[in-house]
């Protein structure tokens, strides 16, 4: 052993990086010195690629290089367990539809016509229950909103798309869509939206173009989601698979020309609730159809590579992936959360967080200890980190 350490350090790493978990934990309780080399990242690296929900992506990037790797990988262990505290951390009287989204620290979440802002506990124990900031100005419900690094743009109900300026009380607001816009996003100094009113919209972000649309798609079917390619070079409409024979089409952003249309084996009324691109060439999505699809993107070879089935026929609102190996998925029943490992069939765990009274999940966020499940009365916590330290109360 006296040996082994006397190694160049970079020798050393490459040996134990060849070490599993077990044996990895083992080793580290032998000395303080053993113990400071088997908790460097370099050691890790392998290991928290393959496990699920560790903050490394496919692409081997590091999304939270703050927290130790080995930390990590033992709260990874949680979740493939499903081994973790749960809280409902605020509820509210009506029923709602919820939408949220994380930022550092924070937690914004949409309550009928409002967007208020929660600091989350730094203890992980929840959320402050008072809000630090309300976004408004909606005359109806917010149906999605989304953050950029300098605006948080909301889709509302009335037709409208607002944009906060985050760092301050500045908004803008202007009409839209004839009718509900449900869904938005943003990249790139562009707004996408899309409505009910059976129409994908583009707009520009820059200040003199404002209120501005640059193309308007006829999509023969209300929309529910969109999404921007994290190329940036184009976007996906998911839609309600009534008038138009597929619910995805893939859309140049600068022409607003179809490039792909996928799905078009789906029933009738299957319609894409929400997706989520993993590389510009890949993209999850979720529905009516009752299943999780990954689909790879590009124009030559277009199609639907892997799929895995709801087991309760019911349809999924919402979908997250770590951007590796595992996706959650909220159903339209009982609050239902369920984790997938992309690598089997069944899913890994399932949490029902409205049981007895059934409740849709309508959105779901999580990090490396954290997720987050936004239902109609409610919002729930699920911590992954020390469930065996903080008990339920
Ligand atoms: C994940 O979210 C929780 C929420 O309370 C927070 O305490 C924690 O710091 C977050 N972790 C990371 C890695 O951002």
């Amino acid at each position: 052993m006296l040996f082994l350490f006397q190694l160049p350090e970079d020798i050393l790493y490459l040996i134990l990086s060849y070490l599993d978990c077990k044996a990895l934990n083992s080793l580290s309780q032998v000395c303080k010195k053993i113990y400071y080399f088997t908790s460097r990242d370099a050691v890790w690296r392998r290991i928290a690629k393959e496990c699920i929900n560790t903050g490394i992506n496919r692409q081997g990037t590091d999304l939270f290089s703050r927290i130790p790797l080995k930390d990590r990988v033992k709260v990874s262990q949680n979740w493939r367990r499903g081994k973790c505290r749960r809280d409902a951390v605020l509820k509210w009287k009506n029923n709602l539809l919820p939408w949220i989204q994380l930022d550092s620290g924070v937690l914004y979440l949409s309550q009928a016509a409002d967007i208020r802002v929660y600091q989350l506990r730094a203890d992980g124990g929840g959320l402050k229950r008072k809000p630090v900031a309300v976004f408004s100005g909606h005359q109806e419900d917010v149906c999605r909103f989304v953050l950029t690094d300098t605006h948080l743009v909301s889709a509302g109900g009335d037709g409208k798309i607002i944009l906060h300026q985050r760092r301050s009380s500045f908004s803008v607001e202007f009409s839209a869509h004839n009718q509900e816009v449900n869904c938005i996003d943003s990249k790139g100094g562009i707004i996408v939206s899309g409505s009910r009113d059976r129409t994908a919209r583009v707009w520009s972000l820059s200040s003199n173009r404002l209120g501005e649309c640059l193309h308007t798609i006829p999509t023969l079917d209300r929309v529910w989601s969109v999404a921007i390619s994290p190329s940036q070079s184009s976007f996906v409409t998911g839609t309600a698979c009534c008038g138009h024979v597929a619910p995805l089409r893939i859309w140049d952003l600068e022409s607003c020309q179809q490039l792909l249309c996928l799905g078009s084996d789906f029933r009738r009324g299957a319609g894409v609730l929400d997706m989520v691109f993993e590389s510009p060439s890949t993209l999850l999505s979720c529905g009516y159809d009752t299943y999780i699809r990954y689909w790879d993107l590009r124009v030559s070879s277009g199609k639907c590579v892997m799929e895995w089935e709801e087991p309760h026929d019911s349809a999924l609102y919402c979908v997250q992936s770590d951007g590796n190996h595992m996706i959650a998925s909220g159903s339209s029943y009982y609050g239902v959360v369920r984790l997938w490992d992309k690598r089997q069939s069944h899913c890994l765990q399932t949490f029902s967080l409205s049981s007895p009274t059934s409740s849709p999940v309508y959105c779901l966020r999580f990090n490396t200890t954290h997720l987050f499940a936004a239902l109609a009365s409610a919002l729930y916590a699920l911590d992954f980190k020390a469930p065996e330290l903080r008990g339920r109360k």
